[in-house]
């Protein structure tokens, strides 16, 4: 697949070529925050080949999040340079590109110079530019080394990524904010006309953008992974296709090893949505959950079949409730809303969660926050059953022998008599329901 161009940025582009005409013997700075996915690493790609006059040197370098050692910046960003250029001693260099055999016969202090010193080396007169992907995830020697690097004059753009930091990469990416050579960037999702310059890239087509943005949030991420996966299928399957099973597994590899509260607070928000689910786990949803006989996810509510909803329910609930939110939220699966209701970052996520739920405790939850029954037409009956065996509108419309803008009309108003916000969602309620056969 030919990469799709960039949408968007424009502005943000601008800006960092701007700092790089600044570059003197004083290094600029530019920091680029944004979630995962969001376009952080390709704005820097874009920006690095539009760099005018070319820099002499790129060193660029990331964090290895799963397994941090000390200096795995420098060691990202030396490697396939020849150590015997570098100034300072073997075993200190050795170290700070994590040699099998390095010892550490030397300071922090020590090492922290001979590391700028190298960088400055490297770098020679310049301009050249050192990259910083991921600071979020560096250890804390590289943190230290980018700090002073941003301290020190050096002839370079100094470009720098960052999710959302925790306390001490916080504390050096506000200290690298902080100078008058910085440019601060917060990205944002993709705005839905710019997911629609994406899709008429690379389907010809600026249709249904408005339901792909919606789908995705417009992170970046998540569009492109629909768009390679729905490259033959065509732009509709990017509105109401099901999510492919390795996307899918992206979002629910996420919850493995997670506690068994935070997992059953995900399943519940995904099927019921979050404020159902917090209503739930407070055991407060009234009548449905007293029917029920006790909610599903209130403490002690053990019963038989259904090890999910009740192994390990800790006495309490609530402050329970509150710290699986809360891990929710660091995993970047919720977000909380205005109202301080948990809802999914994106529909795409909760799809994914809500496709992972094994049918004894989707039913057990769903029974638990059940209300009466909609009644729904004949022919919203059929529309359902073509909706939850995956057939996208064109597909029901076919099968039925009616029109698209037929379809359109019944789904939204399945949408609205079963209480769904998604397709996912109301073929679960079908699932639930008996109107699968
Ligand atoms: N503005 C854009 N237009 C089109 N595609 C984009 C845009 N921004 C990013 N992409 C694509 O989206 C995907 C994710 O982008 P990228 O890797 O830059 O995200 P990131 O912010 O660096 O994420 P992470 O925090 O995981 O490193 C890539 O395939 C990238 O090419
Ligand atoms: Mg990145």
């Amino acid at each position: 697949m030919t990469a799709l161009p960039m949408a968007g940025r424009g502005e943000e582009l601008a800006a960092i070529l701007g700092a790089w005409k600044q570059v003197g013997d004083q290094s600029q700075i530019v920091v680029l925050t944004g979630e995962a996915g969001v376009g952080k690493s390709r704005l820097v790609a874009e920006a690095l080949a539009a760099l005018r006059p070319r820099p002499t040197r790129v060193l660029a370098g990331q964090a290895r999040s799963h397994a941090p050692s000390p200096y795995d910046w420098t060691a990202s960003a030396l490697s396939g340079h020849p150590v015997e250029d570098l100034p300072g001693p073997a075993d200190a260099l050795a170290w700070l590109t994590q040699r099998p055999d390095a010892r550490r016969e030397f300071s922090p202090g020590m090492l922290l110079r001979v590391a700028v010193d190298v960088t400055r080396a490297v770098l020679g007169d310049g301009p050249g530019v050192l990259v910083v992907e991921d600071l979020h995830d560096l250890d804390p020697a590289s943190l230290a080394l980018v700090a002073e690097l941003a301290a020190t004059p050096l002839p370079a753009l100094v470009i720098v990524t960052s999710r959302a930091p925790d306390a001490l990469a916080g504390r050096v990416l506000a200290r690298l904010g902080g100078t008058p050579r910085t440019v601060r960037r917060h990205l944002g999702p993709l705005s839905p006309d710019e997911v629609a310059d994406v899709l008429e890239s690379a389907f010809g087509t600026r249709a249904g953008a408005a339901a792909v943005h919606e789908r995705t949030g417009g992170n970046a991420f998540w569009l492109t992974e629909l768009v390679a996966a729905f490259r033959t299928a065509g732009p509709e399957a990017l509105v109401d296709a099901p999510l492919p099973a390795h996307l899918a597994s992206l979002v629910t590899d996420r919850l493995v090893g997670e506690a068994p509260e935070t997992i059953r607070f995900a399943h519940a928000a995904a099927l019921l949505g979050g404020a159902a689910a917090l209503a739930l786990a407070a055991g407060q949803t009234g009548q449905a959950a007293e029917s029920a006989g006790s909610a599903a996810l209130t403490p002690g509510s053990a019963r038989t079949g259904d090890p999910a909803t009740s192994a390990d329910a800790p006495a309490g609930g609530t402050v329970d409730t509150d710290a699986a939110v809360h891990r929710l939220v660091s995993l970047g699966i919720l977000v909380l809303g205005a109202d301080g209701a948990p809802g999914f970052r994106y529909p795409l996520t909760r799809e994914a969660i809500a496709d992972s739920v094994l049918p004894a405790e989707r039913a057990a939850l769903l029974a638990r926050a059940g209300g009466p029954e909609p009644h729904l037409t004949g022919r919203e009956r059929e529309v359902l059953s073509c909706v939850a065996a995956g057939m996208t509108n064109q597909q029901a419309a076919t099968s039925l022998g009616i029109s698209i803008r037929t379809v359109t009309v019944h789904v939204s108003n399945l949408l609205r008599k079963t209480g769904s916000a998604s397709r996912t969602e109301a073929a679960l309620w079908a699932v639930r329901n008996g109107y699968t056969e």
